[in-house]
């Protein structure tokens, strides 16, 4: 039990460890190119560097593939040689080209497995390359981005992107080399005969238009089907991820006509597809008999005034189905081009969003943290929305619990959010150890910081690796300790396997109390200097919530802590209260002074109470 928490998550399929990188210790490698940031290039010439990372593989694709058609290219020109030299006049024995024509099979059997394989290489090493592109790009993003975003999109619109321009990247060469060797090939034809190679070639132009037709009328069609894919996708998604609303407002039938809805709008669409292939299919793969009857009818015209040996027809009518495909490839080309393209520029969107919140130039390391934490004049607003805090100033001195009280909206969990710089002050500044912390690196910052959120995320995996999450390495006694002191280790030794136990997705197998503890122990197991808790104790009942205290108070000894704090319980956990509204600090003291003094205090707490009052009434809403 040494992999760490992430390692754990990758997610096993059946097949197991059978199918996995044999030997290979599986590990992030950094892209070996980005894409150029350039924006007024090209989005070819903007991917160029991802592809000439690997120039290697896929010149040696291409160039094997190149001989491996001329190769098979030479097959007719011998065809033609055997019928006229050995059939008819007999001058060379017939198993000299029987050898021949074999040895060139293999030969560009061998060319064209070995380009094919090369080839796949580089598509998937690119689409490995610009996935982690993508990916190491989204962790850099800020909060605020993640704010905008719709996630599911996000994960799913980067899958088929990411597709679509590799199969680009590596596909058109591939496609470009194919119509050189036809160029090849028709150099042959000229050389046995000139107007017959004409009349052969003179339905090839016939063969690229109708592709081009068809997949012109499928385009549009294509893209319907994805989009509405999409939409499936997402409503099977948020009735998975809502289940629990859905289920409790038994607006399970809805849904179902809901998602029949756009089950049956992807239908029409696919049987739209379907009845543009099937019209357009067959004329495609049906030209090359056409060109087959004008050479026969030419050739044989020919043959018969003696301007032409019989080998040739056999040779050309080779020819003629070995030049189509590259022809209704070049078709293709053209579509795939235009969605790459479109696929390109959305990726471009995401990578060309710079994150808002850096590291400064020349910022520096908070080495040792005294726990001095400060807000001054501090004024906020989340993406140029109305002004959540303005002028607020907080001070907290090394060691200090201060618990902050305020209505709802008041904007307690957006003070909370700024200190660990999720989100940049908009004017005025906030300083840990009289540093402004954006001239602190981000993640000397965060790791000074323990954030224990009002919505506790878990990972899918045990709850050991959970704890363990910002301590990767720590040992089994250190993640008891972290349990227990958040009061988490009796109710997790009463699960089926204790603290290898498995948490269901988000950790929703656990009560919502539960979920909270194991946070607490994990940002406990951090240590950190400084603690940030948002109602970090709100799902959590009385008689828990008392034993958290105890070890949250055990723990708070020498550490500054800020507590988002709704209940006296956890108010007798400071040293000092101050009260937030419209934007800033209007009242700081003791718990008793602000009683005293401060008629807004009494009517914040006398609400939260009410509400704690209306749930204890309704047990079975909660
Ligand atoms: N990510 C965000 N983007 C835009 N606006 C936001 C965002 N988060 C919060 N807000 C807005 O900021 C204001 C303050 O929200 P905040 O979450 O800080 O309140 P709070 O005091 O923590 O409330 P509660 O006690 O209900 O948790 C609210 O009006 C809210 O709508
Ligand atoms: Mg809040």
């Amino acid at each position: 039990m040494s992999a760490t928490a992430a390692e754990s998550r990758v997610p096993s399929d059946q097949a197991g460890d059978r199918y996995a990188p044999a030997g290979i210790e599986s590990r992030y490698r950094p892209p070996r190119a980005t894409i150029d940031p350039d924006r007024s290039l090209s989005w070819l010439r903007r991917a160029r560097p991802v592809v000439l990372a690997h120039k290697r593989t896929l010149l040696t694709a291409l160039i094997l593939s190149f001989t491996g058609l001329v190769l098979q290219v030479q097959i007719p020109k011998l065809l033609n040689d055997a019928v006229t030299n050995s059939l008819q006049r007999a001058t060379v024995p017939l198993s000299h080209y029987v050898w021949l024509v074999l040895v060139l099979a293999v030969a560009a059997g061998i060319a064209a497995y070995v380009a094919r394989l090369f080839l796949l290489r580089t598509a998937y090493a690119m689409e490995f390359d610009l996935r982690n592109i993508i990916y190491e790009h989204l962790t850099r993003m800020s909060f605020g981005f993640y704010d905008r975003v719709q996630s599911g999109q996000l994960i799913s619109r980067a899958n088929s992107d990411i597709r679509s321009v590799q199969m680009y990247l590596t596909f058109a060469p591939a496609i470009l080399v194919q119509c050189a060797v036809a160029l090849v090939a028709f150099g042959y034809m000229l050389s046995i005969n000139v107007p017959l190679a004409f009349v052969a070639m003179s339905t090839t132009p016939l063969v690229y238009f109708s592709s081009v037709r068809m997949r012109k009328s499928i385009f549009p069609v294509s893209w319907l089907i994805q989009s509405r894919l999409a939409d499936v996708a997402t409503i099977v998604d948020e009735n998975i991820n809502g289940v629990r609303v859905v289920k409790s407002f038994v607006a399970e039938p809805r849904e179902v006509r809901t998602l029949a809805r756009a089950a049956d709008r992807l239908k029409w669409a696919y049987v739209q597809d379907a009845d543009i292939r099937a019209r357009f299919t067959p004329t495609v793969q049906n030209l090359p008999q056409l060109g087959l009857a004008l050479i026969l009818l030419f050739g044989g015209y020919l043959v018969i005034h003696g301007h032409l040996q019989v080998g040739a027809i056999l040779a050309f009518s080779a020819y003629i189905t070995m030049l189509q495909p590259p022809f209704q490839l070049l078709g293709m080309l053209i579509m795939l081009g235009q969605r790459a393209k479109a696929s390109a520029g959305r990726i471009y969107e995401i990578l060309d969003e710079a994150p808002t919140v850096l590291d400064r130039p020349g910022a520096i390391d908070l080495a040792s943290c005294e726990g001095d934490v400060s807000f001054e004049s501090v004024d906020f607003d989340y993406a140029d929305g109305p002004a959540i805090l303005s002028d607020f100033s907080l001070h907290l001195t090394p060691g200090e619990t201060v618990a902050m009280v305020g209505r709802t909206a008041s904007g307690k969990t957006t003070v909370s959010r700024l200190l660990p710089r999720f989100y940049d002050v908009t004017g005025g500044a906030v300083k840990v150890d009289g540093r402004d912390v954006r001239d602190l690196t981000l993640a000397s910052l965060r790791e000074q910081i323990g954030v224990v959120l009002d919505e506790p995320f878990l990972f899918t995996a045990s709850i050991r690796d959970n704890i363990a999450y910002g301590r990767p390495g720590a040992d089994i006694a250190e993640v008891q300790a972290a349990a227990r002191a958040a009061g988490a280790e009796e109710f997790i030794l009463e699960l089926p396997h204790g603290f290898d136990t498995v948490v269901g997705e988000r950790g929703y197998t656990l009560s919502g109390g539960q979920r909270q503890r194991v946070a607490i122990a994990r940002t406990l197991l951090v240590n950190p200097p400084i603690l940030i808790l948002d109602d970090a104790t709100s799902a959590v009942d009385v008689q828990v919530e008392q034993g958290i205290h105890e070890g949250l108070r055990v723990l708070m000894e020498g550490r500054t802590t800020l507590i988002v704090a709704h209940r006296l319980s956890t108010i007798g956990l400071a040293d000092r209260v101050v009260l937030l509204d419209g934007g800033r600090i209007v009242a700081d003291g003791t718990h008793a002074e602000l009683l005293a003094t401060t008629p807004l205090y009494v009517e914040v707490l006398a609400q939260v109470e009410e509400a704690e009052h209306q749930a204890r009434e309704e047990p079975t809403r909660r």
